[in-house]
């Protein structure tokens, strides 16, 4: 049996668990929690090859952890291209590497019906992006008295903060002194205060159309989407950056990651990303993984 890569104790975080959930990656069970996600339950269970590139057959792992990437796309329930590192997993879920063979599976692919509840939400300010700008943001507007509504892709909200386990720099207006992790709480306690804030985890902003109309599709389960359509008045786009990956040789396989991927896999789901590491960069953020 493979390792449970696991984290049980931890200096800083305390990772709360959900219920067992069992899933099946190319006939074999994987026990995983609720609140994982695919990607993260594999990788626990110290499975790293989640693809093979479409030309060269090159296995793929993990490599954004934040669904900005493709290479942890699998197969689930006989649907390809899901994007494994942001869907959580679900009861029995059937999982099997995606082979690039050039040829999508369309015969299971059309066994896939979503179905689409659509739904019309106006409101004052709609917000892509619940990092630390999108959540100050949303915050200055409930004060205001206006209605806003939080968007993100990301099954947990909070963006990069809730993986930072460091103290913040700065000034103590702006948390100097407070962990990442902890920043992300307060903020969004401070929001769920306020009843004209709404929250959309699992939710990609697809475009905005005429008259400002926003088109979004909310992930309820793999078979249960929500199209929502928002009629804001004016949009905040605060979907932050992404890292910028180093060009060298073999560095598609899987094992080579972004500093954020580790934190993620790390800080937030609680996983050992491998026992031994290289950083490659000694700035603040390769100083603050290697801690
Ligand atoms: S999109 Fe999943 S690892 Fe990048």
């Amino acid at each position: 049996m493979a390792k449970d890569m696991r984290i049980f104790q931890h200096p800083i975080l305390e990772f709360k668990r959900g219920r067992k959930v069992k899933i099946i990656f190319e006939g074999r069970e994987i026990e995983a929690y609720e609140g994982e996600t695919i990607a993260m339950a594999l990788w626990a269970a110290s499975i790293k090859v989640f693809s093979y590139s479409k030309v060269f057959h090159r296995p793929r792992g993990l490599f954004c952890g934040i669904g900005k990437c493709s290479v942890c796309l699998m197969i689930v329930n006989g649907i390809p291209n899901v994007r494994t590192c942001i869907t959580p997993v679900e009861d029995d879920m059937v999982i099997q590497r995606q082979k690039g063979e050039g040829k999508l599976p369309l015969k299971e692919l059309g066994e896939y019906r979503v179905r689409f509840a659509k739904e019309i939400v106006d409101v004052d300010i709609a917000i892509i992006g619940s990092g630390p700008a999108g959540l100050s943001a949303a915050l200055e507007v409930a004060k205001l008295g206006a209605s806003v509504a939080i968007i993100d892709q990301n099954p947990k909200l909070g963006g990069q903060l809730i993986k930072q386990t460091h103290k913040f720099f700065g000034s103590a207006e702006t948390f100097a002194g407070v962990r990442g992790f902890k920043i992300a709480k307060i903020l969004l306690s401070e929001l769920k205060d306020y009843d004209n804030v709404m929250f959309y985890p699992q939710t990609i902003a697809l475009g905005r159309f005429r008259e400002r109309y926003l088109a979004l599709v909310k992930t309820e389960t793999m078979f249960k989407h929500r199209l929502i359509v928002m009629k804001p008045k004016a949009i905040i786009v605060a979907t932050g950056a992404i890292e910028r990956p180093l060009m060298f040789e073999n560095n598609d396989l899987p094992g080579v990651m972004m500093a954020g991927a580790a934190q993620t896999i790390m800080n937030v789901y609680g996983i050992k990303p491998t026992e031994r590491v290289l950083i490659v960069g000694a700035g603040n953020v390769g100083l603050i993984l290697a801690y």
